[in-house]
């Protein structure tokens, strides 16, 4: 460790003396940024880009178990709606007889079930119901990923079951490790790993851990995850076989005492490559006040990075943009992702499956108040900070973007109707599901409709399964309603979301939608504006080519990279026709 931190030391007094001024400028300009920011650090609310000094704990829990019966049977699923022709109202599948479902050959069904091969059978079916079937609550989706694709899944799922915790491999790799970060060289390991770590809330951890996965999947490493208490039995585990999840019990639980990638590897790093490299290093790509440019997306570092056999991965943001700028992976990436637009909608897939527990929630919420009606109608309004942008303006720009766009029908007058139950089943219904942390929503869209006709005759009926009030950080109960609305929003037949939110970024991509986006309404004139995407937007891009100059224009140097709408600052990919 001395020795590998005085070299590390030299190249970075190197790199003091030779880019003085570039490194003066990138303050100057992210100082200017970060000022502007602030406003938006103040965000809590959940699902929302925030800042990585998260206070955790501390607050109640308002615990309404979602106002859910608790034995629903999962003797019919509820589906897609009983007009659907996907429904699958044949077919009994209970939780408890899974296990005996017989082997059979890949016909349509399975391979539906398999989302077109991004899935791979022999999974024990009853340890994860949602993987079985989620297929009959999404729609089929048009986007197909590519043999390729598939092909390093596969590989990957066989790297991950020779690496992963409990086998030989993994065991004395670690042993290895654990020396080498004593004795100061680098540890000649048989498998290379990533450990992600978690920052900011649960929207940003899942977009930051499928990112983590490409990381794995272009560098030939074995990715694990540290997940606390809070994200206990949220997911089910992706890998067949094996485990995602880092022991508790080993010794890189803590990243604390590893070094840090940021200062030390930077463009003059090309020169320290030797030896002395360290075992473990921690690769921080979030926020921070004092970040620079980390030039992670140059072909340097990455060399230098594939030399180290375990990186802690730490960005809380969709950090997938910046591999389409790194020339090393981009043969790999348009193999991978010949529709570049879907490469988080099959990474969200893949990696993403609801718990046992969290399926039981999501799928009993729906069958109660979603299933029966002819369009679900997903809103996902997050306040950023209700002194800029008081309840009422949203309110306001809520009704607006959806009565403006008619995904909801202007309300008839005043006049009070009674609907016999007899009547209410002849009209169209409409269900509204209102994803906030604030009741308030809800409840006021509920009265805006309540007994009231609308000219279009729609029965509009609103629900909200959860209304927290904060956003809560490392508490698992609040993740979990975190997910199921998450969840819920994907099957919605129309999404409106917000902007900024990674919240929202998940839920249209799970469920292949293109929202309408709420915008800020403190910078933006619009209102609101179709999503062009199924993209996440990475709010914190590389502003350098690797030689150090600024990048001015991010679409004419890199064809598939646009700033985003709901957050000019931010980079999204497009196709490069867009
Ligand atoms: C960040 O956290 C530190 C220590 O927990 C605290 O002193 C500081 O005020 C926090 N800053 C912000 C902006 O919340
Ligand atoms: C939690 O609730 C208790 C009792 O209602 C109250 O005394 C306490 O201050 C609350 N804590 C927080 C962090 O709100
Ligand atoms: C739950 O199940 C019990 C027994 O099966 C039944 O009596 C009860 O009505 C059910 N509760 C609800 C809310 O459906
Ligand atoms: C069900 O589907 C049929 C044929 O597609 C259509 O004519 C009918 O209106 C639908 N019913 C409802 C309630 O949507
Ligand atoms: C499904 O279960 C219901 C009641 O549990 C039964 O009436 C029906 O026949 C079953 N359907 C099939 C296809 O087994
Ligand atoms: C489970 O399913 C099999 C057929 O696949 C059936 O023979 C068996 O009786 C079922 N068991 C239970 C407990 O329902
Ligand atoms: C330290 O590293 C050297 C060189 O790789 C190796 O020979 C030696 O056994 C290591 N010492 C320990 C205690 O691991
Ligand atoms: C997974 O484990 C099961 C049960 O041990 C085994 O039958 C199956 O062959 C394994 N699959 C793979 C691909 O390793
Ligand atoms: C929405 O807002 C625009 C501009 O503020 C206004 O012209 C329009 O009438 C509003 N539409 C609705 C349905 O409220
Ligand atoms: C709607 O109608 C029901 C039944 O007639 C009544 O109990 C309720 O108070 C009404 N709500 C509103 C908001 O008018």
């Amino acid at each position: 460790m001395e020795a590998s931190s005085m070299s590390l030391k030299k190249s970075i007094i190197v790199c003091l003396i030779a880019f003085p001024t570039l490194i003066m400028v990138t303050l100057m300009y992210q100082n200017s940024f970060f000022g502007q920011f602030e406003m938006f650090s103040k965000d809590m609310s959940m699902g929302g880009m925030t800042h990585n000094n998260v206070t955790s704990g501390g607050s109640n829990v308002t615990t309404n178990d979602f106002g859910l019966r608790q034995n629903v049977t999962h003797d019919n699923f509820g589906g897609r709606g009983k007009n659907d022709t996907n429904f699958k109202s044949s077919k009994n599948i209970s939780l408890t007889n899974l296990t005996s479902t017989p082997p059979k050959e890949i016909t349509d069904d399975e391979k539906e079930k398999l989302l077109d091969g991004l899935l791979v059978s022999g999974f024990d079916e009853a340890s994860c119901v949602s993987r079985l079937q989620s297929h009959f609550y999404h729609k089929p989706s048009p986007h197909k990923p590519s043999p390729y694709l598939i092909s390093k899944l596969r590989k990957y799922e066989e790297l991950h079951r020779r690496c992963g915790p409990n086998t030989r491999a993994y065991n004395e790799d670690m042993k290895k490790i654990t020396k080498s970060k004593k004795n100061g060289t680098s540890a000649a390991t048989t498998c290379k790993y990533i450990i992600w770590l978690p920052a900011n809330g649960l929207g940003n951890q899942i977009i930051s851990m499928a990112s983590s996965f490409l990381y794995a999947l272009l560098t030939g490493r074995v990715m694990l995850v540290q997940f606390g208490k809070d994200k206990e039995g949220l997911f089910c585990e992706p890998f067949l076989n094996s485990t995602w999840l880092l022991p508790e019990k080993s010794p890189f639980w803590n990243a604390e005492k590893v070094q840090t990638y940021q200062s030390t590897i930077k463009m003059g790093g090309a020169n320290t490559l030797n030896e002395d490299f360290p075992s473990a290093l921690h690769v921080n790509l979030g926020y921070s006040p004092t970040s620079e440019e980390r030039f992670f997306h140059c072909d340097h570092n990455q060399f230098l990075l594939s030399n180290i056999p375990l990186l802690f991965l730490e960005a809380g943001q969709y950090f997938v943009p910046s591999f389409f700028m790194t020339p090393i992976f981009k043969k790999e990436l348009n193999k991978m992702f010949p529709e570049i637009t879907s490469t988080f909608h099959h990474l969200g897939r893949y990696l993403f499956h609801p718990s046992n527990e969290a399926w039981e929630l999501i799928t009993s919420f729906y069958q109660q108040n979603l299933a029966k009606a002819n369009e679900r109608i997903g809103l996902q309004i997050r306040v950023v900070d209700p002194k800029l942008t008081p309840h009422q303006v949203v309110m306001n720009q809520i009704l607006n973007c959806t009565l403006g766009n008619k995904l909801l029908p202007k309300v008839l007058g005043t006049k009070n109707i009674y609907l016999s139950s007899s009547d209410k089943n002849k009209k169209i219904m409409k269900a509204v599901l209102v994803s906030s942390l604030y009741r308030h929503y809800g409840e006021n869209l509920k009265m805006t409709y309540m007994n009231k006709s609308t000219v279009s005759g729609e029965v509009i009926e609103v629900y909200q399964p959860s209304g927290e009030e904060q956003q809560k950080f490392n508490d698992n109960k609040h993740n979990m309603k975190a997910w199921v609305d998450i969840y819920l929003l994907s099957l919605s037949d129309v999404l409106v979301t917000t902007y900024q939110s990674t919240f929202g970024y998940v839920a249209k991509a799970l469920g292949n939608s293109r929202p309408w986006i709420l915008y800020n309404p403190v910078y933006s004139n619009e209102i609101c504006e179709r999503e062009f995407t199924l993209e996440p937007c990475y709010h914190y891009p590389p502003l350098h080519y690797c030689n150090g100059k600024p990048i001015e224009d991010v679409g004419s140097s890199f064809p598939y990279i646009r700033h985003c709408k709901d957050y000019t600052f931010g980079v999204k990919l497009v196709n490069a026709s867009v």
